[in-house]
């Protein structure tokens, strides 16, 4: 029973740990997942070859993304974050 106690509250500690700069970490997901929709245009548009595998992986690795945006998004949006080099619009924290 203390062992769940210590997991549970050990996975409640890491899920709310705060980022030392949130609007650094959202713009790292984002420049990521630009990047990954970037490689799937490109094939939507014929401009590269389709290759199935690459784009399991693509469509795999942007998933990834959006769970690591999911499960952080408290502390990706902290108050104080919506002003600084951002680009975040303000009614995001309305
Ligand atoms: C395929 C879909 C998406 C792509 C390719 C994408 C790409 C980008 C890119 C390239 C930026 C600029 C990052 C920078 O300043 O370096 C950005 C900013 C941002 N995106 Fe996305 N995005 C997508 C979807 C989303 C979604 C679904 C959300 C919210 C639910 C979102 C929320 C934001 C926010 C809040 C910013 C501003 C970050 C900041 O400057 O603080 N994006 N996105």
């Amino acid at each position: 029973m203390r062992k769940l106690i210590l997991a549970i509250s050990t996975l409640a500690f890491a899920g709310s740990a705060a980022f030392a700069d949130p609007i650094q970490e959202r713009q790292a997901l984002m420049k990521e997942r630009g990047k990954i929709a970037g490689q799937l245009s490109k094939v939507v548009k014929g401009e590269a070859a389709y290759d199935a595998a690459a784009v399991l992986v693509a469509l795999k690795a942007l998933h990834a993304n959006a769970e690591k945006f999911h499960a952080n998004v408290e502390t990706l949006f902290p108050a104080g974050s919506e002003t600084g080099d951002t680009t975040a619009a303000p009614k995001i924290w309305e």
